[in-house]
C-alpha cells in the first residue's frame, strides 16, 4: 500500500463507526495520523484502539458537534496533538424521516446544526491550519443534496446547502492552495437509519426514487473515494460533488 499520507494529519468527523471509521481505516493504512471525532464514546474508543493496534498514530476526541464550541475545541486539539492539519472529512451526519407536517423543530435544528453548521464551523476553524499545509476539505453530501427526497426534507435540505457551501467556499478559496469538494454517496450498508423512526404508512412509490435499483454499497467503496479526493492525485479537483451513488442520480 502506498504511504502517500506519511506524515499528514487527517481529522475525521462521525469516525466512530460507518463510512467515517471505513475512511479512517483507509486513511490509516496510507500512513496518516488521524484524529477522529464523534459522540459515541464506545465505539469511538473501539475504532481509535483498532487502528492504533495496527500502528497508525491515532487519537480520538469524544464531542457533540451539534455545538459550535465543540468543533472549534476539536481542531484545536488535532493541531495540539500533531502540530499541524493536512485534510478535514466531514463526514458525520443525522438523520430522520417523516412527513413535512410531522417534523419537530427538534429535528429540524439537530439536522442543520450536525449536517450543515458543523461542517462550517469545523471548516472555519481549520481553514488558517490548511492554508499553512496546503492541504483540503471534504465534505460528505449525499445524493439527496441532489435530487429531491420524500420524508427526509430537512436532511435532503441540509446536504443541498451543504454542497452548495462546498462549492461557494472553493470559490472563495480559489487562489489560496487549499481544495475543498464534496463527496456524494447513494446508499450504503451502514447504521445511520437504526434506531430512527420511521413511520410505516409512507408512501414507498415516492421513495423508490431514491432507494436506487442496485443493492446499497459497503462504505468502503465510498470512503476509497473521499480518499482520493483528498490525495494529491486530486489535484486538479476542486470545488466538485463527486457522486458515489450506484447511479441515483443518473437520470
Ligand atoms: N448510509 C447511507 O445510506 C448514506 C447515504 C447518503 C449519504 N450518507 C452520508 O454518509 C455520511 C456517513 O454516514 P453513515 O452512513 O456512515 O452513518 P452513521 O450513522 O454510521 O455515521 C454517522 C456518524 O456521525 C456521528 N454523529 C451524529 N451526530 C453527531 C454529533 N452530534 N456529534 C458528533 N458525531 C455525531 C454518529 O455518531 C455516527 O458515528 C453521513 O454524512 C451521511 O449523511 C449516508
Amino acid at each position: 500500500m502506498e504511504k502517500d499520507f506519511d506524515g499528514k494529519v487527517v481529522l475525521i468527523t462521525g469516525s466512530a463507526r460507518g463510512l467515517g471509521a471505513e475512511t479512517a481505516r483507509i486513511f490509516a493504512s496510507r500512513g496518516a495520523s488521524l484524529f477522529l471525532v464523534d459522540v459515541l464514546a464506545d465505539r469511538l474508543e473501539q475504532t481509535r484502539a483498532e487502528l492504533a493496534a495496527t500502528g497508525a498514530p491515532c487519537q480520538a476526541m469524544v464531542a457533540d458537534i451539534s455545538q459550535r464550541a465543540n468543533c472549534q475545541a476539536a481542531v484545536a486539539a488535532a493541531v495540539k496533538a500533531y502540530g499541524r492539519l493536512d485534510v478535514l472529512c466531514n463526514v458525520a451526519a443525522a438523520l430522520r424521516f417523516g412527513r413535512v407536517t410531522d417534523v419537530p423543530e427538534a429535528d429540524w435544528s439537530i439536522i442543520m446544526a450536525v449536517n450543515l453548521s458543523a461542517p462550517f464551523w469545523f471548516s472555519q476553524a481549520a481553514i488558517p491550519h490548511l492554508l499553512e499545509t496546503n492541504g483540503n476539505i471534504v465534505n460528505v453530501a449525499s445524493q439527496a443534496a441532489q435530487i429531491g427526497c420524500a420524508y427526509i426534507v430537512p436532511y435532503s435540505a441540509s446536504k443541498g446547502g451543504l454542497l452548495m457551501m462546498t462549492k461557494s467556499m472553493a470559490m472563495e478559496y480559489m487562489k489560496a492552495g487549499i481544495r475543498i469538494n464534496a463527496v456524494a454517496p447513494g446508499t450504503m450498508k451502514t447504521e445511520i437509519g437504526e434506531g430512527v423512526h420511521r413511520p410505516d404508512d409512507l408512501d414507498v412509490e415516492l421513495m423508490v426514487r431514491y432507494s436506487g435499483v442496485r443493492p446499497p454499497s459497503e462504505a468502503k467503496e465510498v470512503a476509497e473515494l473521499i480518499v482520493f479526493t483528498a490525495s494529491d492525485r486530486a489535484s486538479a479537483i476542486h470545488g466538485a460533488c463527486l457522486s458515489a451513488d450506484g447511479g441515483v442520480t443518473a437520470g
